[in-house]
């Protein structure tokens, strides 16, 4: 198999991290195959919030995780409930991509940008995760002035990087493949 189709159907969700910060040219390398992704209109509406800070990342976890306990969902409140829960997994960095609110399609853009982003870092044998569940620190506004996000855009998921804990080998969750039709 090729390398990019090697990366499609290695990649995993990774959910436990080596404390080792990741190199900052293969960093570079991530973000740049996030700026290479496909966007409506070409608006390329994305913006790249990297943090490296440790406590910062465990303050946006913890702050998420308040809001989640008051959740009406029961899996949801109990990841809130649950304190030796770190929802980026202890990556060493965390990347919120925010879109620019007046593209055309900002979030699927960004989608778009952190799926590239996910392939790149398996490429590089970096582990990754989307992380959709700090949505809930986005909505502490005060919370998201600080993270210096430019003005007109909003931020929308996150990506965790850091080298992976391989005490496991990860498997992935069984692919529903019964999804095409075929008109010909
Ligand atoms: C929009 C979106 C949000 C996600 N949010 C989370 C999350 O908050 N925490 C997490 O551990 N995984 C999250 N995931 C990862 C999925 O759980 C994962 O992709 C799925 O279980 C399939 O596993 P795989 O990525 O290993 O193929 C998210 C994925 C997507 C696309």
């Amino acid at each position: 198999m090729n390398e990019v189709l090697n990366a499609i159907k290695n990649r995993r969700s990774v959910r436990a991290y080596l404390p080792t910060q990741i190199k900052q040219e293969d960093l570079d390398l991530i973000i740049e195959s996030g700026i290479y992704a496909p966007s409506g209109h070409n608006d390329q509406p994305w913006h790249f919030t990297v943090i490296q800070n440790k406590e910062i990342i465990q303050h946006i976890s913890d702050k998420s995780k308040e809001l989640m306990t008051k959740s009406q969902i029961d899996w949801i409140k109990n990841i809130g409930l649950n304190s030796k829960m770190n929802l980026a997994y202890d990556a060493p960095t965390l990347i919120i991509v925010s879109g620019n609110k007046n593209a055309l399609s900002p979030k699927v853009d960004c989608s778009a940008a952190i799926q590239n982003m996910l392939l790149a870092a398996e490429s590089l044998n970096i582990g990754s995760v989307w992380i959709g569940l700090i949505t809930f620190f986005f909505k502490l506004e005060d919370e998201i002035k600080k993270l210096g996000i430019p003005d007109g855009y909003e931020p929308y998921y996150g990506v965790a990087l850091g080298y992976k804990v391989l005490n496991k080998e990860l498997t992935a969750p069984k692919r529903n493949l019964n999804v095409v039709n075929y008109i010909r």
